[in-house]
């Protein structure tokens, strides 16, 4: 991808369908939560990321932050694969039920541990990598940089929780074009060539 896709991008996802395929999911994913009072908050609009999954079309997939896999579900409608990253086995165990039940099993493979556990088994590279966990912390760009192929893209969520100095960093960092897609997601293009 170049800047000017960044334009596109933008533009697809404004002119997005809304059905929300993965309705259920998120569904069951609020009915958890209720009952388990933990963070499986589900991304606010999935078909968001479908929008950009259609349009950049990413072979390979990184998701940190899998609740009971709504987003997964979305980014495997780009047709690639998604390896998605969650430390609660509840959610994991939940998560491959949900996206069996909805025949993405062989396409999205969760990851039970912490990020900073599984990341550095994971192979790589990735078209795309989205951050969904609670707040992105700017030690963790680095890590996603040297996952992220030259030219793919880094989705982040969550901008405003912790102490919301991520989105700062993604403005001014050398390494990443940055476009707000909307008030709490950023996509991002690697630089081409940057290691
Ligand atoms: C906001 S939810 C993800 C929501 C999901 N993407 C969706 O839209 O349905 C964040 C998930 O990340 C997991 N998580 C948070 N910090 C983590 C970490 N350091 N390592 C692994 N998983 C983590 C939480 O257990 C939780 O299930």
């Amino acid at each position: 991808m170049t800047v000017a896709d960044l334009d596109a991008l933008q533009a697809a996802v404004d002119s997005r369908p809304l059905l929300d395929t993965f309705a259920p999911v998120r569904r069951a994913t609020e009915s958890h939560r209720r009952r388990h009072g933990c963070w499986a908050y589900s991304y606010a609009d999935g078909t968001v990321l479908g929008a950009v999954a259609a349009r950049v079309r990413p072979a390979a997939v990184l998701e940190l932050g899998t609740a009971l896999g709504y987003t997964a579900c979305w980014w495997a409608t780009g047709g690639g694969h998604v390896d998605t990253v969650e430390n609660d086995p509840e959610h994991v165990r939940l998560a491959r039920v949900q996206i069996g039940g909805v025949g993405l099993a062989g396409r999205v493979t969760v990851h039970e541990g912490d990020f900073d556990a599984v990341l550095p088994s994971l192979p790589g590279p990735y078209d795309l990598a989205f951050f969904d966990g609670y707040a992105p912390s700017p030690a963790l760009l680095a890590r996603l940089q040297a996952l992220v192929t030259p030219g793919g893209l880094l989705v982040t969520t969550n901008l405003d929780l912790g102490t919301g100095d991520f989105r700062g960093v993604l403005s001014t960092s050398p390494d990443w074009r940055t476009r707000f897609l909307d008030g709490d997601t950023a996509a991002s293009i690697r630089v081409q060539g940057e290691a």
